[in-house]
């Protein structure tokens, strides 16, 4: 387990995954624009994890509200909250973790406000609510990593794509929580990670966190995803999502469509691991999900030096969406899913 993301009764503590692997450094984030900066610069990342801050944020904006505590001066702390926590939702429009868990704090705020509670009050419920929701995360992943264990064999080699691990979830993981568990279970799994340009969350965090763990981990660049399938062969792709719709088509890092579509010329069954939180049941399909854009730099740049002209035009997607015909299943902390999803998925 990794500490990712904590409470620390006054901040929200976070690991800097810019950081990473070299340094381990962690930060402690007490206002709205250092949180916001925070999760647009991914120095937490990973749909579960920025729904978890998220909240938190909100229980910060919440406490500030109530202690009268905010950066200069708020006449009205009710409306400065909700703006704040309008502002917090918005920051990463992909990931639906991030606005179902901000929506979840607001009403929790709302709700304890109409039943008569102070301000300290309902800041304390929303803190509840925010301590629930990362235990409940880390519940998810310890279901969904004994769901999804179960599909490898002893040595099964698997294809990963971005970080998918503890630092992008509270603690445990989604996709590397099924190779953790795996792991566990004495299956000896050996994890090609590709290196998932432009900010290497793949070559960067995921090779840390299996290594850390004693797994085997080899990485790839993106691009020679495809030529591994072809001459190693691979048994399993194993990714995480942001969004996934109602029909299935699911939202993951840029390059995970790319590795659906060779998975599938080379007959590698590709399975999806992702908690309820991560599904948006009010998009009929994919063709609805919002894809973040983000800046050119992130592709002209590597290790802080332009690698393209300084000026060369650039297309920056953050996240590509894969058709449901392509994925063999949804691993989630109910088991293993196929579209379209039940009513189980609907009670949340
Ligand atoms: O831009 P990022 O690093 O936040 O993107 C993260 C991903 O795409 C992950 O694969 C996804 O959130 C699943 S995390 C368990």
């Amino acid at each position: 387990m990794i500490a990712t993301i904590a409470w620390t009764g006054s901040a929200i503590r976070i690991l800097d995954q810019t950081r990473l692997p070299e340094a381990e450094i962690y930060l402690d984030l007490d206002d709205l624009d250092g949180l916001c900066e925070a999760i647009l610069n991914l120095r937490i990342r990973g749909a579960p994890a920025i729904g978890i801050a998220g909240i938190y944020g909100v229980a910060l904006m919440a406490l500030h509200a109530a202690e009268g505590s905010w950066q200069g001066a708020a006449a009205d702390p009710e409306r400065r909250f909700l703006q704040s926590a309008q502002r917090i939702r918005e920051i990463r429009p992909t990931a639906v973790n991030l606005a179902w868990a901000v929506d979840r704090a607001v009403d929790c705020f709302t709700a304890a406000r109409s039943r008569g509670a102070s301000l300290k009050d309902a800041a304390a419920a929303v803190l509840t609510a925010a301590r629930e929701l990362h235990a409940a995360d880390l519940d998810a992943s310890r279901a969904m990593g004994k769901a999804g264990a179960v599909l490898l064999k002893q040595g099964s080699r698997v294809l990963t794509h971005c970080n998918t691990g503890g630092l992008a979830t509270g603690g445990l993981g989604t996709a590397l929580a099924v190779v953790f568990e795996a792991a566990r279970r004495g299956k000896a799994p050996c994890v090609y990670v590709a290196e998932t340009r432009p900010l290497l969350q793949g070559a960067r965090l995921t090779a840390w966190e299996l290594l850390r763990e004693g797994i085997e981990a080899t990485v790839v660049v993106d691009g020679a995803r495809a030529w591994l399938m072809a001459n190693e062969g691979l048994d399993l792709v194993l990714v995480g999502a942001d969004r996934i719709a109602a029909n299935g088509d699911t939202a993951n890092k840029i390059g995970t469509l790319g590795g659906a579509v060779a998975a599938a010329r080379y007959g590698v069954d590709f399975y999806v691991v992702a908690p309820f939180s991560t599904f948006d049941l009010n998009l009929p399909s994919g063709a609805e999900i919002p894809v973040e854009q983000r800046s050119a730099d992130e592709v002209r740049c590597l290790g802080g030096k332009y690698v393209t002209p300084k000026t060369a035009p650039v297309w920056n997607p953050a996240f590509d969406v894969t058709p449901a015909e392509l994925i063999k299943g949804w691993i989630t902390e109910h088991g293993i899913l196929q579209p379209p999803f039940d009513g189980g998925l609907r009670q949340l």
